[in-house]
């Protein structure tokens, strides 16, 4: 994992030096397509569809890029996703990014099992600790573009945890992060995770 981690960190450090210029305001006015779906601020009323409000800048274009080109399939998305020019994209990312995330509440049946795997992941089987790329109280790490995950709604936490597990999201790159660490995640671990990360702050 370590080894992982350093060579991952080498390849973002290098990739890192493009960052992208987008600009809230025109963010704003080219998000109207957006709000449907995913709140006039990115936080979302409906708990299938993601809170994209606080989500780090450099996570979301890179989900925004893997839409449009199928990399990762959001079949709601596509009637829009082929008209958004690159700059769209970066304007959309910076706008988003710039709003506050609302949080939510956990389940207090399943609180203490899920911040339990969320801070101390599980040694027996080698399942690491998500505060260490989703730092402790889940901001995430906005440079390395490791998603901010705190407030998110539970159920589509599960919904992406599930994919992971099962191989149906594979846009986590060629270290397969997240896919290998769901792997060692039960039904119950990303039931527990998912409403831990709802309310955490
Ligand atoms: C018709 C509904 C709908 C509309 C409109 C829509 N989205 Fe989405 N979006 C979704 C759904 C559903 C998902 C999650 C799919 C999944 O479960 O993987 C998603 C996922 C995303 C993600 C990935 C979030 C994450 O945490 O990984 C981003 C970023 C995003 N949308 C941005 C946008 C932007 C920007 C617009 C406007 C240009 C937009 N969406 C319009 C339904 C929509
Ligand atoms: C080694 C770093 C690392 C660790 C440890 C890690 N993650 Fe992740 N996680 C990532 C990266 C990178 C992504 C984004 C992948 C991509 O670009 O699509 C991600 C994505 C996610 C997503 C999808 C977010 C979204 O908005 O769609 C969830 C949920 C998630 N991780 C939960 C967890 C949980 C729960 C743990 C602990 C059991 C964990 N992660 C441990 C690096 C990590």
């Amino acid at each position: 994992m370590k080894t992982l981690m350093v060579s991952l960190l080498l390849t973002l450090g290098i990739s890192m030096t493009a960052q992208a210029a987008g600009d809230v305001a025109a963010g704003q006015s080219k998000s109207m397509v957006c709000a449907a779906c995913h709140g006039p601020d990115g936080n979302s009323p409906i708990p299938n569809f993601p809170k994209i409000a606080g989500q780090g800048e450099r996570y979301l274009i890179k989900q925004l890029h893997d839409i449009k080109s199928g990399a990762r399939p959001v079949p709601e998305m596509m009637a829009f996703m082929p008209g958004l020019s690159d700059q769209d994209i970066e304007d959309l990312a910076a706008y988003f990014a710039s709003q506050k995330p609302v949080i939510g509440a956990a389940d207090p049946a399943l609180v203490a099992a899920g911040e339990a795997l969320y801070r101390g992941g599980r040694l027996e089987t080698g399942l690491p600790a998500c505060t260490g790329c989703h730092a402790p109280d889940g901001v995430g790490n906005r440079q390395a573009g490791f998603p901010l995950l705190s407030g998110q709604h539970a159920a589509y936490t599960l919904k992406q945890l599930t994919a992971f597990h099962e191989g149906q999201r594979t846009n986590d790159g060629e270290a397969m992060m997240m896919r290998s660490i769901a792997s060692k995640l039960s039904d119950q671990d990303i039931s527990a995770l998912a409403t831990y990360i709802e309310g955490l702050h």
